[in-house]
This record gives structure tokens, sequence and C-alpha cells, in this order.
């Protein structure tokens, strides 16, 4: 029948869209992607709000066994939820391209993702170069940095994505972001990211009480970023708009 992948926001149960919620009612099978990121709330919440049982879908069913979300879709309506936007910053085009070969009709329903929530910190949206990820196992990883080195040669800010180890109820904190990004910098020694490089260091954005301080490297690593998920963000050439913006983010 059909295949519903839904964005259903960064936050909270009701930041779905009502297209979204709409389309979760028709479905008798509803798996929710929680291997690239974690939802603000508990799942029994949205399982309450929706009225249907939520069944997580990890790595290894959305990657290897997708026949499992594929084959009831061919019968009756699936909803595939993915937390922020469906395509923004994760891989489903897999998913997706699998399903339309098999003949599924398949219907997306998009929503606010990292990518764009985070223009919230001032800076421009279209000023950001490259996106990067900082992965848990980065003893000899040094992409990041390079990423930040091009982004910054270019003028343009670069948003760091930190890891997150679903499995283990792992998430990558700003601290240690900023303290792998300094030990490259300790081995490259290329000044793209030291001690007194402007950040800024987010968390739970789009939740009702986001964190967002900006400052440097060495005063980001004694910050307080509370609970995750976190992303950092390093600036490129400033416009003096985006640098009032930064100002209200300084108070530590
Ligand atoms: C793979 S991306 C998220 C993709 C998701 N589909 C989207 O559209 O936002 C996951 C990473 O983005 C960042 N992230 C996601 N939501 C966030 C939030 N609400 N606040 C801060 N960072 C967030 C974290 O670094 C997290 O590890």
């Amino acid at each position: 029948m059909t295949l519903y992948m839904i964005g259903i926001g960064l936050w909270d149960e009701k930041d779905i869209t009502v297209k979204g919620a709409e389309a979760i009612k028709k479905c008798s099978k509803v798996f929710l992607e929680n291997y690239t990121s974690k939802p603000g709330v508990s799942i029994e919440r949205l399982e309450k709000f929706h009225g249907k049982k939520i069944i997580l879908a990890d790595r290894n069913l959305v990657e290897k066994h997708n026949y499992e979300i594929l084959e009831p879709a061919k019968q009756e309506c699936v909803s595939f939820l993915v937390i922020g936007d469906v395509f923004s910053a994760t891989t489903h085009t897999d998913l997706y391209l699998t399903a339309i070969k098999e003949g599924i009709n398949v219907i997306v329903i998009n929503n606010a993702s990292i990518l764009n929530v985070v223009g919230i910190v001032g800076l421009e949206l279209y000023k950001y170069g490259k996106t990067t990820s900082i992965p848990f196992h980065n003893k000899d990883v040094e992409a990041p940095y390079d990423v930040i080195k091009q982004n910054k040669k270019n003028k343009l800010h670069t948003l760091l994505l930190l890891d997150i180890d679903a499995e283990h109820n792992k998430y990558m904190m700003v601290k240690e972001a900023i303290e792998y990004l300094l030990r490259v910098e300790n081995k490259r020694r290329e000044k793209v990211f030291t001690k007194t490089t402007t950040c800024v260091g987010v968390a739970r954005l789009g939740s009702e009480k986001p964190k967002i301080i900006s400052g440097t490297a060495e005063q980001l690593l004694k910050a307080d970023f509370g609970e995750p998920l976190h992303s950092l963000i390093v600036p490129g050439e400033l416009h003096f708009v985006e640098e009032d913006a930064l100002k209200q983010w300084k108070n530590i």
C-alpha cells in the first residue's frame, strides 16, 4: 500500500506536522529509526500521543533487514519515523529507493532538522560550508579538522555533528568534541582550531530550553551544556550582524 517516511522534528511528540500525525493514524505498523538521533521525550510518550505501538528500528534492521519494513508496506500503510527530517544529515535514500523499486507507494513528510534549526545561533545558514561529524573512535581521524580548515579557507562556518552510540546510550558532548579537535591541532599545529578559536556549542535545539554558548574553545571546555544532544559550530568570517548575534550567547 504505502510507506510513509515521516520526519518527527527534533524534540517532543508535538513537533510532528499535522500531515505526519494524520498519516500515522492510517498505519498498522509504526517504526522509529533510533540510531542516528535521539528524541527529546520517551518512546512511551510518543506512543501515547499517537495511540500506536512504536517498533524501534536499529541500524541492523534498516540496513540489513529492511524487508521487515517493506514487506508489510506492500499490503498495508506503514510509517517509518525519523527524528528531525527524513533525508537531512542521515541516509535513508537506500530504503526509499528499494521501496520504489519494489513498487511500493512512498510518501515523504518533512520536518525541521538540526541543519536548519541551527539558524537560531545567528550565523547565516547559506554561509555554512561542508558539515562534518566527529566519531567516538577518533584516534587516527583528522577529517573533521580538515573540513574546518577548508571551510575557514572559504570563509565559511562549520557545523560539527557529534557521534551517537544509541545501543550503549552514549552521546558525544561539546567538551569531548573540543578536546578531540585540540588533540588534532596539537599534532598538526596548523592553527586551525586552537584554545583561542571562537566556537559555539549548542544543546537540545528545538526544545523550549536550548543551551547555546559562544566563546573560545578553552572557555567552552569549562561550560556545562547539560543533557544531549550536542553540536559544535566553528564560525568562518563573520558579518557584523553575525558578530552581534553571537554576543547574546556569551554569558557562560
Ligand atoms: C545524524 S544527525 C541528525 C539527523 C536528523 N535526521 C536531523 O534532521 O536533524 C544527529 C546529530 O545531530 C546533532 N543534533 C541533532 N539534534 C540536535 C539537537 N536537538 N540539538 C543539538 N544537536 C543536535 C547531534 O550532534 C547529533 O549527534
